[in-house]
């Protein structure tokens, strides 16, 4: 079976066997199935942070659990279950009837089962932060297991999925901790600019991230790309003290261990890759950081350019850009 319109770069892989669950008697099913034959099992959600590197001898599985139910409430918090298979940006926009805190996360592509994978982040906000627990299914115990936020390790993204669980546990369900009083988080600055005098409610801050981001971010649907397609290097503070004197103009994002953490788009932009293309692939015109394709980009397209940034980034500004999707 062909993957690649299961992929948002449109990379050409194919699997050797692909099916949706609708229940975890469903996913018992096809562990069963695969084991008999042989195969070893790799989820997939919306394929928007997926590298397709090779042909995939595995059954490929996703899932198609889509229930979203109140667990519990607090004085101050709603306790949220909602299935992997649910679309994030759809989740996000119904979470608001709940509660507060993923609104800066709207129109990120993908399930809501990979968000806490690469614990995705936009304008100030992590999914980390209203996340109260993980269930999922472990391939190599066969048995459900649940993680509270600690045990996630988040970090930039990152996690205990991308890290010492990768490719042995199945995200089924992400239950989130909303607030019930709306405060939003208005840092990231044209978020603040916008919300400057005006009374920012849920929706209407839903609304501008979606156009900020339609602003500057291809359509995988229309341009195959993977969203930031480098991580943002964190640096140690000698480091960037060296930079800022010979770029007075380097954004810079200080953290709070002490290290900064730079703009991989704009390290790519003063490289000379903004809008060059590469055969084809090539970095967006308009967010350097986002690597497109013409749709007919193979996985050696992709890497020559990659090789080709990374060296240009390197030999600028000694830093080495490492990519943010994950091989298949
Ligand atoms: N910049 C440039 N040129 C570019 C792109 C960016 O000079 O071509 C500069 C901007 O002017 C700004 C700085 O770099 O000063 C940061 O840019 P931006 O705010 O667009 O964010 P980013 O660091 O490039 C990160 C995330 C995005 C997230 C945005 C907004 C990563 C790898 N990327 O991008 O996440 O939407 O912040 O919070 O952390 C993703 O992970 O796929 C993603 C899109």
């Amino acid at each position: 079976i062909s993957l690649k319109s299961f992929n948002t770069l449109r990379l050409s892989a194919s699997a050797d066997a692909f099916a949706e669950f609708h229940s975890v008697g469903e996913l018992l099913a096809l562990y069963g199935w695969a084991a008999s034959h042989k195969l070893p099992i790799k989820v997939i959600g919306g394929g928007s942070n997926v590298l397709l590197t090779s042909d995939v001898n595995a059954l490929v599985l996703r899932s198609a659990m889509r229930t979203v139910s109140v667990l519990r409430e607090t004085a101050e918090h709603r306790i949220v279950s909602v299935d992997a298979g649910v679309n994030w940006h759809e989740w996000v926009c119904k979470s608001i009837d709940f509660g507060s805190g993923l609104e800066n996360l709207a129109f990120i592509p993908g399930t809501v089962g990979a968000a806490p994978v690469q614990n995705i982040g936009a304008y100030g906000v992590e999914v980390s932060d209203c996340l109260e627990a993980v269930v999922g299914f472990c391939l190599s115990t066969a048995q459900l297991r649940m993680f509270s936020a600690d045990e996630c390790r988040f970090a930039y993204r990152d996690s205990v999925f991308k890290q010492e669980l990768r490719g042995d546990f199945i995200i089924l369900r992400v239950l989130f901790r909303l607030r019930k009083q709306f405060s939003p988080v208005l840092s990231y600055g044209p978020v603040a600019q916008w919300a400057e005098g005006r009374e920012v409610t849920p929706q209407a801050l839903i609304d501008e991230i979606v156009s900020i981001r339609s602003s500057k971010l291809p359509d995988p649907d229309t341009v195959p790309n993977a969203g930031s397609f480098f991580k943002n290097p964190v640096v140690c503070e000698e480091v960037a003290a060296d930079l800022r004197l010979r770029y007075p103009d380097i954004p810079e994002y200080p953290q709070s261990d002490g290290s900064v953490k730079l703009a991989a788009g704009w390290l790519i932009e003063r490289s000379g890759w903004k809008g060059r293309w590469s055969g084809n692939a090539g970095m967006h015109k308009d967010q350097a950081l986002v690597l497109v394709t013409n749709g007919k980009a193979e996985y050696d397209d992709l890497q020559r350019l990659v090789g080709q940034v990374q060296k240009d980034v390197k030999c600028e500004f000694g830093i080495q850009l490492e990519p943010e999707p994950q091989p298949f």
